[in-house]
């Protein structure tokens, strides 16, 4: 079983390409609703409720966890990597976000740290959506800069954008404020179209619509969802002792309520399912 972690509704968007992907595959969904958004929470708060996260669902028989949050993995993944795993699951891996769309935005493999001579700059110029604690925390740029120095890439925070997914704020209010910060983005590149954008937040490709209407035409907008999944494919390719193909379930559970939830999940991702509540910690 895989598990696939999030900080709310968002990371079902990834779960829905990682079932398409893999629908031999089991996964448990795990959203921590009760403490989201944490896109502008503190860092250690992050760490801790992403730590808790994944210990449950360890706890829960998931060798293997995927964290779809972008900024639970930008903030938390290497201490949890480094530090917390080796202690407690040594034999258990944790996956992020990161690495698959870097790969993609510098257009070489995560392991090629510096850049080649003869690379090839696939994208000159990048817009990033992310929440602020992603975007403060510059991994995207850091990781992408060192592969590809090439790369440009003009980082935009939209404080609280995943709130307002998540509490169903009509299109034309999110549009509004869409609007200002891709126009924001956009001015970082002064006036030059961006090749590419990234919408580094699992909310965001719920109103990728509206982000294109405000990106230049042309400007390719990155599927995360889509690059986690061919991630994970090629992943348990290369580790099929993490595969467990069987009768492909799929559970979801929450730290909210799923009275609350329910509707906004089926809205989301068409995925046929029921939260059941958990409790992580008394924080
Ligand atoms: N799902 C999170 C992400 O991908 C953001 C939502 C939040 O702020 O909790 O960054």
């Amino acid at each position: 079983m895989i598990g696939v972690f999030d900080s709310g509704s968002g990371g079902l968007t990834v779960l829905k390409a990682l079932v398409e992907a893999l629908p031999d595959e089991s996964f448990l969904y795990l959203g921590d609703h009760a403490r989201a958004p944490y896109g502008e929470r503190d860092n250690a708060d992050i760490v801790a409720y992403t730590t808790e996260a994944v210990d449950f669902l360890m706890r829960s028989g998931c060798r293997l966890v995927v964290i779809a949050c972008n900024t639970a993995a930008s903030v938390a993944l290497r201490t949890i990597q480094q530090n917390w795993l080796p202690a407690h699951y040594p034999r258990n891996r944790v996956l992020g976000v990161l690495v698959p769309m870097v790969e993609a935005l510098a257009g070489v493999p995560w392991h090629r740290e510096e850049p080649h001579e003869d690379d090839v700059l696939r994208y000159a110029r990048v817009v990033l959506f992310g929440t602020t604690k992603t975007i403060e925390s510059r991994a995207y740029l850091e990781e992408v800069n060192k592969r590809a120095p090439g790369c440009a890439i003009v980082q935009q925070a939209c404080p609280n954008l995943a709130g307002m997914i998540e509490e169903g704020a009509p299109e034309r209010v999110l549009l509004d404020v869409i609007e200002t910060w891709v126009a924001a983005a956009l001015d970082g590149h002064r006036g030059f179209a961006p090749d590419a954008a990234v919408l580094g937040c699992t909310h965001y490709p719920l109103v990728r619509h509206l982000f294109a209407r405000g990106l230049p035409e042309g400007t390719h907008i990155l599927s995360q969802p889509d690059l986690i999944a061919e991630a994970l494919t090629d992943y348990l390719r290369r580790r099929p002792d993490f595969a467990e193909p069987g009768q492909g379930s799929v559970r979801y559970l929450t730290t909210g309520d799923p009275a609350h939830l329910r509707g906004l999940a089926v809205f989301m991702t068409v995925l046929h399912g029921q939260f059941q509540q958990v409790r992580l910690s008394d924080r």
